[in-house]
């Protein structure tokens, strides 16, 4: 879900439907906002795509200056009006926009019920409406406290009230929250696009702290009270680079950023002389290194898979052994940490709930940690012993793809890291990936320039029901995302298998004329790779293989080719997953999908 407010001596509503068509990537099944006037807070709120409240808004002004909004991604009770956030309480003295879940919300319901309140929706966050009105005191600040200590759970929460219509107060716990600074106006929003064409001064709330905002001043607590002073943190993002720039969706824009993305991850981990990687920002001893006997990569979605091949540059560098473990199984199965374990975590936004809690778990278990996210000041970025940022800028489409590769490269170059500091990782091979790596940003325009054949692959695959990843190693893991990548957006089912699985029961589907996409680009199990390729022809699938440049021998049994610029193994697989990802984009545009919003789906997940 995506949440703003805004105070000020301005109408509200412009700033409110602004910042939520730039967080409307949150969650886009209803959105509402609620502006207080002359006594009376007026809630409009709408399912469906924001613009439908649009509609709303402007047949009937919301005229105020002060004013939250909320756009949603369902929970709690389907998507209807009635679900919309703003909720109230039944005088409508209240407003509150709500993330996240409130674990304890029944048992407060019931209770709520008992004292005679009726309830109009489904949703947990009514519970917390009702509380205000419950537990009013006189005072707007205390009665919120009291509310936020009754509630379990996770939440980002801003509250309005009709006796005190000069502030809004908002408190966060495990979701994101920030509050823009700005001249005689103040904003509040769950992520800092919605208020970037506004200010780039802003606080970022932690866990448990309560702001309350005024036009002109802020405060803010803890739930007991206790002033806690905020330090400025200036954003430095582009107010463009949270914009679509020319591109027809967000994931081709983010596609084609990728270059930049991964020069701009690279860039600053590597020495000026090109032969050793620097990372100031965790200042490694090799005994720090030497101290862990296993690596924890916890992850979801696209994260995970980038995980998957952390494994491969981790053990083949650093020879230290990793597991790779879904957050949300990770979280459930008594798993073996201690405090010789070093948990990575990996996350594009920083916010999703399940690796949070999966990195809370490895760290209760005594495990060192890291975060690998893209997100400044995220949650999961605070929550870590360490951070290192993939320098990615702002995400927008639900579909990964700028984050992934550079997850991609900054795990790389943590395993050179680490392999340099144990003593594993010879310093000729280093040089080599390392120049590889350099080489990545330029040598992705010659996959940009054949994109005229992935765009006939993706004609000809729009009418199949079924599509098939296979690769062996590093390629196996890149299966598994190309393959997600086609689900998510084209809705086409995909399935990856590891070659040699083939036989054991996935050749059974493979039936005349099923697209069969082969990864060969890892040059030790080519032979291997060829054989599967083999199996699946003699079963008349139609073959598109993957391989590097040059590769003869793989071209000669396929039905049709994808070249990636020639490297060495460690650094082909960030750039063969981009023709996976324009296969699945183009693929999902010729299907009519929306690409950058798909059925289902949200891009970041702060629900377990
Ligand atoms: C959602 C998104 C995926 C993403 C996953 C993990 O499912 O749709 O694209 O890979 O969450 O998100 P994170 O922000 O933790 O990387």
């Amino acid at each position: 879900c995506g949440i703003v407010g805004y105070i000020g001596d301005r109408q509200a509503t412009e700033f409110l439907m602004d910042g939520l068509a730039k967080l409307e990537y949150r969650g886009y099944d209803s959105a509402g906002i609620a502006v207080y006037h002359d006594d009376k807070i007026t809630v409009q709120k709408k399912v469906g795509r924001l613009v439908n409240l649009q509609k709303v808004v402007e047949e009937h002004p919301n005229v105020g200056t002060v004013g939250i909004g909320h756009t949603r991604w369902a929970t709690h009770g389907g998507p209807s009006d009635m679900n919309s956030h703003p909720h109230t309480d039944e005088k409508g003295d209240f407003a509150v926009v709500h993330n996240g879940i409130i674990e304890n919300y029944l048992e407060l319901k019931e209770e709520l019920i008992g004292k005679g309140y009726h309830f109009k929706s489904e949703t947990d966050t009514e519970v917390v409406a009702h509380l205000c009105a419950d537990m009013y005191d006189g005072d707007f600040a205390s009665t919120v406290r009291h509310v936020l200590l009754r509630l379990r759970g996770s939440f980002s929460l801003v509250f309005m009230c009709r006796f005190e219509p000069d502030k809004i107060i908002c408190s966060k716990r495990d979701n994101p929250l920030i509050i823009g600074l700005g001249n005689g106006e103040n904003y509040i929003a769950s992520d800092i696009p919605a208020i970037l064409s506004y200010t780039r001064r802003t606080y970022i709330l932690n866990d448990e702290e309560m702001a309350i905002v005024q036009k002109d001043k802020i405060w803010v607590t803890d739930y007991e009270g206790i002033p806690i002073s905020k330090k400025v943190f200036e954003v430095n993002w582009d107010a463009e680079a949270a914009e679509k720039g020319g591109f027809e969706h967000f994931m081709l824009k983010e596609i084609y950023e990728q270059p930049k993305a991964i020069r701009d991850t690279m860039s600053c981990r590597i020495a000026n002389d090109g032969t050793h990687v620097v990372f100031d920002e965790l200042k490694w001893t090799p005994e720090d290194v030497k101290s862990i006997d296993k690596i924890l990569i916890t992850a979801c979605g696209t994260a995970y898979h980038a995980g998957l091949l952390a494994k491969y540059f981790i053990e083949k560098i650093a020879k230290i052994p990793v597991e790779v473990d879904i957050a949300s199984e990770y979280r459930y199965r008594d798993p073996l940490t201690d405090h010789k374990t070093l948990c990575i975590v990996i996350s594009q936004s920083g916010e999703t709930i399940d690796t949070l809690a999966a990195l809370k778990e490895a760290k209760r278990r005594g495990a060192r940690s890291l975060a690998v996210t893209n997100v400044l000041g995220s949650s999961i970025s605070r929550e870590a012993d360490q951070v290192v940022y993939t320098w990615a800028g702002p995400e927008i489409a639900v579909a990964s793809t700028k984050a992934y590769t550079t997850q991609l490269v900054a795990l790389l170059l943590l395993s050179l890291y680490m392999g340099q500091l144990n003593g594993e990782l010879d310093a000729e091979l280093e040089g080599n990936i390392l120049s590889d790596l350099m080489n990545v940003p330029d040598q992705c325009q010659q996959i940009f320039d054949h994109v005229e054949d992935i765009h006939a692959y993706a004609n000809q695959f729009k009418e199949k029901e079924d599509v098939f990843f296979i690769g062996r190693s590093m390629d196996y893991a890149l299966a598994m995302e190309g393959a997600l990548k086609l689900k998510e957006i084209s809705y086409i089912h995909a399935e990856a298998y590891a070659g040699g699985e083939l036989k054991h029961g996935t050749l059974a589907l493979i039936i005349s004329g099923v697209p069969v996409i082969a990864l060969a680009t890892q040059r030790n199990v080519e032979e291997k790779m060829i054989s599967n390729i083999k199996e699946v022809k003699a079963r008349d699938a139609f073959v598109v293989g993957v391989v590097q440049e040059h590769d003869t021998e793989v071209a000669k049994c396929v039905d049709a080719i994808i070249t990636i610029p020639k490297t060495s193994n460690f650094v082909v697989p960030i750039m063969t997953v981009i023709p996976l990802q324009l296969l699945a984009y183009y693929t999902a545009v010729v299907r009519g999908n929306d690409v950058d919003k798909p059925r289902n789906l949200a891009k970041s997940v702060t629900v377990e």
